[in-house]
């Protein structure tokens, strides 16, 4: 078989590669047919016999034909096997995102933070210097790391958290710590409990794994419920006890020595995430619960989301002291924060614009709390119950209605408001609270907005007859 050559703009040496090798993909040339030596065919095609056997060589290469020496050249054997043979199409261009119904003028969701005060200045200035000091090996908790320093020292003198840098691991954000812990327990730890609400993503993650969930209740008041915890017994349990997620309760000092001692009787380990702890706005900041353990039975977890941005995906986790499960074989795993973002951050830290912008940013949200609870206490009373928890970027809110969760979602929205449902949160489809609740996350409202947003939401669920 001769191939037919044109001038199609593609390659002589590939057009004579593809014609044999979708004339022996469709077995028009079968096994050991023999094909014609380079000199023929260059001859009979008019062309350089170079160029044959550049074809023919890939061929070879490929697995299409042999060279048998001094025979010539023949068909190799295949297996049968579903070509694909159509020409190479482009890839598939993704469906345009369908617009949303009405796209929200305010977000309160997805834990957005302030963005217009960040120092995108000092950030650049840093990172600029972290290119500076770029590394092109492999960084893989080698030699000193500067972030872990830096965090070493935040975490103690803020925290109280005491943190060795070989128990001190980076990540990129909580739940891919998480992941990494529960990857490590699995094979010693079976049964977690968790807070009813919480956040979701561990959740989900510690039940992909096959541990066993128990959900506990939380309190309004004072976090986990401690006489049903203290009942339960279980390898694990996940607490935000400086600032429950969703309800923003705060468990107090004797729940906490309680809680501590159910965790050595059990030989369980607390993993304490830490989220939102950095910003509380009438008191001093709520000491770690890690500062307080002398059973070494805290796993401490925290992140930067909140207070800095969750785009740039760092959290650290803090492993106790004798922690007795061997991770060695694995702690390649939690490598996933890039260099030039470590050096960034740990300069950032250093240079003092970090703690700059904490206080700074506590200043700010504070103002955004006071203003949205202000709005939220003019309302008509017993409308909208909200939590009278001073601390973090979100207010829990339960709504006095006989309106559904969607509804009042989906009613807020056609008033341009986008808010967090709170039902997801919960493990147990019987634990769903009779009147339906809501996340008002105020980090990235404008302030001289934000009694605007109440009064549109009051609207949204009160000013209509069917509520
Ligand atoms: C309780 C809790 N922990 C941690 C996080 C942060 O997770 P990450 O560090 O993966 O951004 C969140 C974010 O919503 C949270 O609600």
């Amino acid at each position: 078989m001769i191939p037919a050559i044109n001038d199609t703009g593609k390659l002589l040496y590939e057009q004579i590669y593809e014609f044999y090798r979708d004339a022996i993909i469709r077995q028009k040339l079968k096994f050991n047919e023999r094909l014609p030596s380079h000199r023929t065919l260059a001859k009979e095609l008019g062309i350089g016999n170079n160029t044959v056997i550049r074809a023919y060589e890939q061929l070879i290469h490929e697995g299409y034909i042999k060279n048998e020496s001094r025979k010539g050249l023949f068909v190799a054997k295949l297996d049968a096997h579903d070509w694909q043979l159509q020409p190479v199409k482009k890839p598939p261009v993704s469906p345009a995102k369908r617009p949303a119904a009405t796209k929200p003028d305010f977000k309160l969701f997805d834990h957005l933070v302030d963005e217009k005060n960040f120092p995108l200045k000092h950030w650049r200035k840093c990172t600029n210097w972290a290119l500076d000091h770029m590394s092109f090996q492999y960084e893989e908790h080698a030699g000193k790391d500067p972030l872990k320093e830096q965090l070493q020292q935040y975490l103690f003198y803020s925290r109280g958290v005491s943190a060795t840098v070989d128990r001190l691991i980076i990540g990129s954000g909580t739940t891919a710590l998480l992941f990494w812990l529960a990857f490590v327990l699995r094979k010693t730890h079976k049964e977690i409990v968790f807070e009813e609400p919480c956040y979701h993503r561990p959740r989900h993650l510690f039940s992909e794994f096959g541990y066993r969930i128990t959900p506990v209740r939380v309190n309004d008041e004072d976090g986990i419920d401690l006489q049903k915890l203290l009942k339960r017994r279980a390898d694990l349990l996940y607490l935000t006890p400086s600032h429950q997620y969703p309800m923003g309760s705060a468990v107090p000092v004797g729940n906490r020595i309680q809680i501590l001692n159910w965790a050595k009787k059990n030989k369980a380990f607390i993993i304490e995430d830490d989220f939102d702890c950095e910003f509380r706005y009438k008191t001093r900041l709520m000491p770690s619960l890690q500062g307080l353990d002398k059973y070494n039975r805290v796993i401490y977890v925290g992140s930067f989301s909140s207070s800095l941005m969750p785009s740039l995906r760092v959290a650290y986790l803090v492993l106790p002291e004798d922690f007795p499960i061997d991770f060695k074989d694995s702690i390649h795993l939690t490598n996933t924060v890039p260099y030039i973002t470590r050096r960034t951050l740990a300069y950032f830290m250093e240079r003092g614009y970090w703690e700059r912008h904490l206080k700074k940013m506590r200043k700010i949200y504070q103002e955004k709390y006071n203003v949205s609870i202000a709005a939220l206490k003019k309302l008509p009373e017993n409308c909208i119950h909200f939590n009278n928890a001073p601390s973090g970027l979100n207010i829990f809110l339960r709504i006095n209605s006989r309106l559904s969760e969607q509804e009042l979602i989906r009613r807020a929205l056609d008033r341009g408001v986008s808010i967090t449902p709170v039902s997801g949160f919960y493990h147990n489809r019987s634990n769903l609270p009779r009147q339906p609740e809501l996340l008002f996350e105020f980090g990235n409202l404008p302030l001289s907005e934000i009694g605007n947003v109440v009064e549109k939401l009051y609207d949204a669920w009160f000013q209509s007859s069917d509520h």
